[in-house]
């Protein structure tokens, strides 16, 4: 089931991203991972993907970007989980929330080939570039989709 967040899932989904390989790189403590998370869950929305009380993912969005667009600033899933259909159905959740909203913006890492394809697939097109911006030396790509209600 998709359910909204509460400030008691912070260190579950805290667990969750450092470990999985995406962030793993970056070399996050835990109590600073929810301390960014703290923050996010009470400035933005946030879904969670709920399995009988076990977390599997969750997404982060905020609809008040570049005027009054969607953006997702986060989507996460359980490594040992990817592939199930559970980043689709978070997305699915989030474009539906963000109604009647119809655009919506989200950045990925030059690097991360695999996320760049899944947004890809679901309707979202890289629309610029942003050099240098999580670190010296990175990229991140900015995408967009123009129809999020039609597409699902
Ligand atoms: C990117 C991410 C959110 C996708 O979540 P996911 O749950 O694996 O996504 P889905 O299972 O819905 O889709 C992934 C692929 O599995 C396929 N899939 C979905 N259900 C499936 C099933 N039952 N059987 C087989 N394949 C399936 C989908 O077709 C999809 O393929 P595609 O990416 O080529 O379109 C997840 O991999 C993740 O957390 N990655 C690390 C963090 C990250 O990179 N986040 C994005 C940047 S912030």
């Amino acid at each position: 089931m998709i359910r909204r967040a509460t400030a008691s899932d912070v260190p579950v989904c805290a667990n969750l991203m450092l470990e999985h390989p995406v962030w793993q790189s970056y070399g996050y403590a835990f109590d600073d991972q929810c301390e960014r998370l703290n923050r996010l869950f009470s400035d933005r929305q946030v879904l969670i993907a709920d399995n009988d009380g076990a977390i599997r993912g969750f997404i982060v969005f905020d609809t008040r970007t570049l005027g009054d667009n969607g953006y997702v600033q986060l989507v996460a899933v359980d490594s040992r989980f990817t592939g199930n259909g559970i980043g689709e159905r978070l997305m699915k959740a989030a474009h539906a929330a963000m109604a009647p909203l119809q655009r919506c913006f989200l950045l990925c890492t030059s690097t991360n080939v695999q996320a760049q394809r899944f947004y890809r697939r679901r309707g979202y097109v890289k629309v610029g570039e942003l050099p240098d911006w999580l670190q010296v030396g990175t990229t991140e790509y900015v995408f967009c989709h123009y129809h999020i209600q039609s597409s699902d």
